[in-house]
């Protein structure tokens, strides 16, 4: 596994050759057959799987800044500190689905202070020079006056780096907003309101976003995370999960319906991971729903993905919940039934629809056009299929084009996924979820996985994976055994349809779940080698398979070499992938069969190689020391001699005429 530095020196060595040319038998030949172009490759091929994991929604892409902004968490100040007379409250409340707000009163004394301070997730990023959004639902208690808070940023040693002043002017509930500027930079900042007047105002959904959001939206994203998910030009987006979906018990399941309409009115959910693993516990991570269903199928629209709502079926987490009562009884499902059907509604009906009129309320009166829907998680057992029966008559019958994705389960085989696979054929759903989060040995293994699957429907979504290392890290070498797996899902396009790594987001001061897709901060981000394999996969998917063969077999791990081969018919190129996992260099000699005479090879290559120490990380701090480096090659006639490093991950891409 690991890449000695004699490789290094070797290489140097071994280049020499190289450059003056390879024979035949030197080389592992590579030969692709031009005439044969192969099975479509879907647009939905890579994407994306999102769930709130690891503080990937509040606290990280969700750029609101303010924690537990409505004071609805079980605990109504968890994330907050008071100081003088400050009161909770729920009487009479603004919105009814979350009720508590906060009375700030005269401290009693001049030289006292009544107020407020959150302490963000983890802290709160602030960037010198940026302009942060605040606001604030307010009214005055009991005063004749208007009434006056100021609002600070307070950084690192308790210096003020941001204030400004509100008027509190009506005794009805009003918004109000102000924009701060942030005098310094500091990760883990806080927010600070005063009363400064000798009445009382109450406050409710407190909240701050920075200016910058993508796309400039007021509910909006953070512009880094969400700039590094759109680099992806992912072709699927699965939301919100992952368990998250199946809740610890159905109570606390994701609601879409709660995750729709004003913000400030979708109440509070908790959150799985907030205490899934006891060594990793996070008392306050709950789900605000800020970045919701309608979030969701905004950002897949500006991305170009097509979203993949994910919904409950019926069953809580089966790993944590035994027997049928935790469920909803077969009998009873109308109302879960019911919920996806109205999803559907809510993504594609016209305003004339109940929920198509709820979406163009909400700004969006042109429909998503969602063609995906999934029904339960990682479900098992004759209780999920009994569920997704009704589920599938229910979907087929209304919404006759929309694809049903089914699950497998939770492993990657065994008795749970040869008992469901059957199951989904007899059901006909149209893709089958598949998640494996494995070692490298697994992934090394099963780059040949699908290359004996049926070639009938169901198709395949990968819709978790990742390789494991035992110290979980992100490591090059992980990366590696992804890209040399992803070649037979590449092979195989016509079986596999869609592939989501997961997850994608984490924290670095709050994770639960390791390795991830991409780390991050309150201010910066790291794409770790992972992130960059997957990016080589989609930028460069081409629009058909193309047959390859390495030495005359399939290239599925000969001497450690894994490649795969397509065409993009739009760009006129021909792209192979090969990952040399061996600790040796390798000579390729690629040779393209069959080119047709009116095409003409350009002789310039493209040669993208991610490389790097085996162990070797992308941190906040060094965050490009693993990245892709691109080079160019000569094609002599139409073949192609090329060294590849030890550890390392090549596409080729030969563009013709
Ligand atoms: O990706 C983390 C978790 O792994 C998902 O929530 C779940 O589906 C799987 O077990």
């Amino acid at each position: 596994m690991k890449k000695f530095a004699f490789c290094y020196l070797a290489c140097a060595a071994m280049l020499l050759p190289f450059a003056q040319g390879v024979t035949a038998q030197q080389a592992y030949e590579l030969r692709l057959n031009a005439q044969k172009v192969g099975a479509p490759v879907h647009a939905t091929m890579y994407g994306l799987f999102f769930e709130d994991i690891n503080f990937a929604a509040d606290g990280g892409l969700y750029a609101e800044m303010v924690k537990n902004r409505s004071f609805d968490f079980p605990q109504s100040l968890m994330g907050w500190k008071t100081f003088g007379n400050a009161t909770v409250k729920t009487e009479q409340p603004l919105f009814e689905r979350n009720p508590a707000y906060v009375v700030l009163a005269y401290a009693g004394h001049d030289h006292k202070q009544t107020g407020l301070e959150n302490e963000g997730f983890v802290g709160m990023g602030f960037k010198k020079e940026a302009a942060y959004r605040f606001s604030v639902w307010a009214k005055t208690v009991d005063a004749a006056e208007p009434q006056k808070i100021r609002v600070e940023f307070i950084g690192a040693g308790s210096d003020v780096i941001g204030r400004e002043e509100l008027v509190i002017a009506s005794p009805d509930w009003e918004k109000y907003t102000v924009t701060l500027r942030a005098r310094a930079t500091d990760e883990k900042g806080c927010l600070r309101i005063f009363l400064t007047t000798k009445g009382a105002i109450a406050v409710e959904h407190v909240s701050l976003f920075p200016e910058d959001t993508y796309r400039g939206r007021e509910n909006g994203l953070r512009k880094d995370l969400a700039e590094l998910l759109a680099g992806l030009q992912p072709g699927i987006f699965r939301f919100p999960g992952g368990c998250i979906v199946e809740g610890t018990d159905l109570a606390t399941r994701y609601n879409w319906k709660n995750s729709i309409g004003p913000v400030e009115n979708r109440p509070v959910n908790e959150n799985r991971w907030h205490y899934t693993f006891p060594h990793r516990f996070f008392p306050d991570y709950y789900q605000s729903y800020g970045l919701g269903f309608y979030e969701f199928f905004l950002f897949s629209e500006d991305i170009g993905a097509e979203p993949l709502p994910v919904l409950s079926c019926g069953l809580a987490c089966q790993f944590q919940n035994d027997g049928e009562r935790c469920h909803v009884p077969v009998d009873k499902l109308e109302d879960y039934v019911q919920d996806a059907l109205d999803l559907i509604e809510f993504a594609n009906g016209d305003a004339a629809t109940r929920w198509g009129k709820i979406r163009g309320e909400m700004g969006h009166p042109e429909p998503f056009g969602m063609k995906y829907i999934g029904i339960g998680n990682e479900q098992w057992g004759r209780e999920y299929i009994e569920r997704l029966e009704p589920f599938v008559k229910a979907i087929r019958a209304k919404y006759p084009d929309v694809k049903i994705v089914g699950s497998s389960g939770p492993s990657s085989d065994g008795k749970e996924f040869d008992y469901l696979w059957p199951e989904m054929k007899r059901l006909k759903v149209d893709l089958v979820d598949e998640h494996y989060y494995k070692d490298p040995e697994w992934f090394l293994k099963s780059a040949a996985r699908y290359d004996a699957y049926s070639r009938k429907a169901p198709a395949v979504f990968a819709g978790e994976y990742a390789c494991h290392l035992p110290r979980r890290a992100n490591s090059f070498y992980a990366a590696l055994c992804e890209a040399a797996f992803m070649t037979g899902l590449e092979r195989n396009a016509d079986v596999v349809h869609m592939a989501t790594y997961a997850p994608l987001l984490a924290h670095v001061s709050a994770w639960q779940w390791r390795p991830d897709m991409i780390w991050f901060d309150n201010l910066r981000s790291a794409k770790t080698p992972s992130y960059y394999v997957q990016q080589l996969y989609s930028l460069n998917k081409g629009t058909h398979v193309m047959p390859l063969t390495l030495n005359q077999k399939a290239a599925t791990g000969e001497s450690g070499l894994y490649a795969s081969a397509v065409c993009d018919q739009a760009e006129s190129c021909y792209i192979v992938k090969v990952a040399n996992t061996s600790q040796e260099d390798k000579a390729i000699r690629l040779v393209l069969d069959n080119v047709s005479k009116k095409t003409r090879l350009q002789p310039e290559v493209e040669v993208i190689v991610l490389e790097a120490e085996a162990n070797q990380e992308n941190t906040l701090d060094r965050p490009e020391a693993v990245a892709p480096k691109v080079s160019s090659a000569s094609l002599s006639g139409n073949i192609l001699q090329a060294a590849i490093r030890a550890e390392a991950f090549v596409v080729y891409k030969i563009r013709y005429q």
